[in-house]
């Protein structure tokens, strides 16, 4: 097989994963994730970060393979999150005469991994030049995307950002590498949007100060640790990123409910169809108990109105509304128009658990909260009536 080559002398070197499950044992992967690594057979070679452990079992030869008989100079770690960590100990295992090029923050990472001593390690700061001959590399610290040691490196050459998880995706790359191998708007695009809204979406601020400090560089390929790489279109995905940072929404509403014997979820049905009646397009309406959270959060990334809902359970909100409610705390979806509703049938504790949650979240509530005791007759639903007319005005673009 042709090596798959980012330009002459870089090469990809990365592999797919279809059998985890779970990323980070958290979030679904039925699509598979890709880990990229990338290797640069310049005068001096480099490295640019590894693999998660067993993910590529020919990945040494494959290196090796490249190298054709020169040694590995230099391995470079953007990040030490174990997806791209991990297989740091094999590198260092099988080329012993690597040096470890990462800032200082990563060091102390890396001694509690792999006890580096001092001497295989060169540390770096933001402006150093890494010069391997023809390629020259430069390094920008991006803290906190995703962890607070991460940097990307920039090759000063040929305008190449390796951007490690910033720019990623879920998704396995299936045959197509590159962004003009691939049709990205059909499938992509929403498995970006789970692994942004995900695992990116909280450091959401570090993202735009990232942007800022990147602003002057020219970048004609994006070359992530996960998903596609971006040589043809590379502003599309900086595009995406910086409107999900910058937490700018489509017109619609999510409306998640938790649900035990099916009261909540007809309300939650009732006020879809009263929006959809006020001309609201985008509704998207999810049971919180069946559809993972990962997902949900990825579509209150996508839309600016939020509705939860959920029945009385324990003197509290149901256990899997819980989740949702922590996840959108981690995360902080902003700028949401949102709304409360929530049945039970002595005390309506699971939407006072929820008006708690609002409140404390600073969560702007429109209208009043929409409770009922008992069935969910459409003499106790009225009050959606005004609540689905004023929260479509709100949402309307
Ligand atoms: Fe893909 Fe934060 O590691």
């Amino acid at each position: 097989m042709n090596r798959v080559k980012i330009s002459e002398r870089i090469f990809y070197v990365g592999t797919n994963d279809r059998k985890k499950h779970l990323f980070e044992n958290n979030w679904p992967l039925p699509a598979g994730v890709a880990y990229n690594s990338y290797l640069i057979n310049d005068g001096k070679t480099a490295l640019i970060d590894t693999l998660e452990f067993g993910s590529k079992d020919d990945y040494i030869d494959e290196i090796n393979s490249i190298l054709d008989g020169k040694s590995l100079d230099y391995l470079v770690v953007n990040h030490m999150e174990p997806d791209h960590a991990s297989m740091i100990g094999e590198i260092l295992k099988n080329f012993p005469a690597v040096t470890v090029v990462a800032n200082s923050k990563t060091f102390v990472m890396l001694d509690a991994y792999y006890k580096l001593p001092r001497e295989r390690f060169m540390e770096i700061k933001e402006g150093d030049i890494l010069d391997l001959g023809h390629h020259k590399l430069a390094f920008v610290m991006v803290p906190w995307v995703h962890w607070p040691e991460t940097m990307v490196t920039y090759d000063t050459t040929e305008q190449i950002l390796f951007s490690c998880d910033a720019f990623g995706s879920f998704g396995t790359l299936d045959g197509g590498i590159f962004d003009d191998e691939i049709n990205f708007d059909r499938y992509y695009e929403d498995e970006m949007r789970r692994y942004y809204s995900n695992i990116v979406g909280k450091y959401s601020n570090m993202v735009q100060k990232a942007f800022a400090k990147l602003a002057g560089i020219s970048v004609k390929c994006i070359c992530p640790s996960h998903g596609p790489v971006w040589r043809t279109d590379p502003a599309k995905v900086l595009g995406l990123y910086d409107k999900w940072s910058r937490q700018e929404a489509e017109e619609g509403v999510v409306i998640a409910y938790a649900s035990m014997y099916g009261n909540t979820e007809k309300m939650a049905d009732t006020l879809a169809r009263l929006l959809a009646e006020e001309g609201i397009r985008n509704i998207r309406v999810f049971d919180v108990s069946k559809t993972h959270v990962s997902y949900i959060l990825s579509e209150i990334w996508r839309y600016n109105g939020l509705i939860l809902g959920t029945c009385a359970y324990n003197g509290d909100m149901h256990p899997m509304m819980h989740l949702l409610c922590h996840e959108i705390s981690v995360s902080q979806p902003k700028g949401k128009t949102f709304a409360i509703f929530g049945s039970s049938t002595w005390n309506g504790a699971g939407a006072k658990a929820l008006m708690a949650f609002a409140e404390n979240e600073k969560m702007a509530m429109t209208g009043e909260a929409v409770q009922l005791l008992g069935a969910a007759t459409d003499e106790k639903m009225e009050g959606f009536k005004a609540m689905a007319k004023e929260f479509a005005a709100k949402i309307r673009k």
